[in-house]
């Protein structure tokens, strides 16, 4: 979501329904909520975890406060995997939302990809509650993740924040995930999708996830099968970053407890089924992935990126042939972001050893297809 998009549906929903429980001018009650449910999340956690949604102003804070980010965070996750894979088959589109809390991924779902059935699963039986009143058409579950086998088939699994929650074990996650990825569609280019915090404890969990499960293939983020090339040089907390517009409540929310929330940060993971189709782009030398955000150099706009071949380089994309508009372009583009090589191919160097990349451009798979005029080896006649 930009500044200047109205608010989608799934937030609005989300909204309406906190304000329904604790109207702006209230808000203040949400305050030790909030604060306590954030110290939950940014902290390790024990493995008997202590349900946290189960009291109403919980549910609420995590609505105003909590939800809406998730929202943002699927929303951009599933856009950037989908538009590099096959289409999806005309039809609705079932998805299972796993440790659900208030099905924010499942409204994200609905909003990117319309009609869906979803499923959401959660032990809290009070999130649930409020998952038949956010999302009607949803099927819910009450069930331990940890023992719980999806019947499927499903064309889309999301677990926000639920993972790392459940199995702290790597091994114990990777055997769950299996599961899951039996459940996915086979006439589909199904997936499964995990988010997780964008923090040491999180990430280096996600990385040994990848490597447990090498036959399933790889959407996100990665652009390549080799290892992390950041874990030596970033501890390995390798995310993406997206502009958020917060909405009023949870702005009031965060002046107060003097948080900023003008972007949203996100570990992820996205596998398909064993056998189903690669992204467009994976293994290609020619496609990376924005590991740090698009700055000015002298001269040129640079950027670290992590390449289709496995390596980290720095990105170098001359300025002087780059009208204005693209280079406003290009300086909005965030962590996090693929893309391929673009210009003409004598532009595209290695140099330094191969620590720097040169290109001309970059072409992004949401760029809008180039004008006629700019392409110079197109012909056509009546
Ligand atoms: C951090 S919340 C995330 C909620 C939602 N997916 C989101 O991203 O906004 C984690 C959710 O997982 C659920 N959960 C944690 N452990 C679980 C388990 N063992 N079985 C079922 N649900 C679990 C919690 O009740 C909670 O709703």
């Amino acid at each position: 979501m930009t500044p200047s998009e109205p608010t989608p549906p799934g937030i609005a929903a989300l909204e309406a329904w906190g304000l329904a429980r604790c109207p702006l001018r209230d808000l203040r009650r949400l305050e030790p909520q909030v604060a306590t449910l954030s110290a939950a999340f940014t902290a390790e956690r024990p493995e008997a975890f202590v349900p946290y949604l189960d009291t109403p102003d919980a549910l609420t804070a995590y609505a105003l406060a909590f939800a809406p980010q998730t929202y943002a965070r699927v929303s951009a996750a599933l856009a950037g995997i989908l538009a590099r894979l096959p289409a999806w088959p005309k039809r609705t589109l079932r998805v299972l939302d796993l440790g659900c809390g208030l099905a924010s991924a499942s409204l994200a779902a609905k909003d990117l990809l319309g009609p869906i059935e979803p499923t959401c699963v959660d032990w809290s039986e009070s999130a649930l509650a409020a998952v038949k009143e956010l999302l009607p058409e949803a099927k819910t579950l009450r069930a331990d993740l940890r023992r719980y086998t999806p019947e499927g088939p499903y064309d889309l699994i999301i677990a926000s924040f639920a993972v790392n929650e459940c199995w702290p074990d790597p091994q114990a996650a990777a055997a769950a995930l299996r599961r899951w990825a039996d459940a996915l569609a086979t006439d589909a280019p199904a997936f499964i999708l995990l988010l997780e915090p964008a923090n040491r404890a999180s990430v280096p969990r996600l990385h040994a996830l990848r490597g447990l499960l090498p036959d399933l293939p790889l959407y996100a983020p990665c652009p390549h099968r080799g290892p992390c090339p950041l874990n030596p040089v970033q501890d390995g907390v390798c995310h993406d970053v997206r502009r958020f517009r917060p909405g009023r409540p949870l702005v009031l929310l965060c002046r107060r407890l003097r948080r900023t929330v003008s972007d949203v940060k996100y570990a992820l993971l996205a596998f398909g089924r064993p056998g189903g189709p690669q992204a467009e782009g994976f293994g290609d030398p020619d496609f990376l992935r924005l590991i740090g955000p698009v700055d000015k150099g002298k001269g040129v706009l640079a950027c670290r990126v992590c390449m289709g071949d496995g390596a980290v380089r720095r990105l170098e994309l001359p300025t002087a042939a780059l009208p204005t508009e693209r280079r406003h372009a290009l300086l909005q583009r965030q962590r996090g972001d693929c893309a391929w090589l673009d210009g003409p191919l004598d532009a595209r160097r290695q140099v330094a050893l191969g620590a720097i990349q040169r290109a001309a451009d970059l072409r992004f798979p949401d760029d809008p297809p180039p004008a006629l005029d700019d392409l110079d080896d197109f012909s056509f006649s009546i």
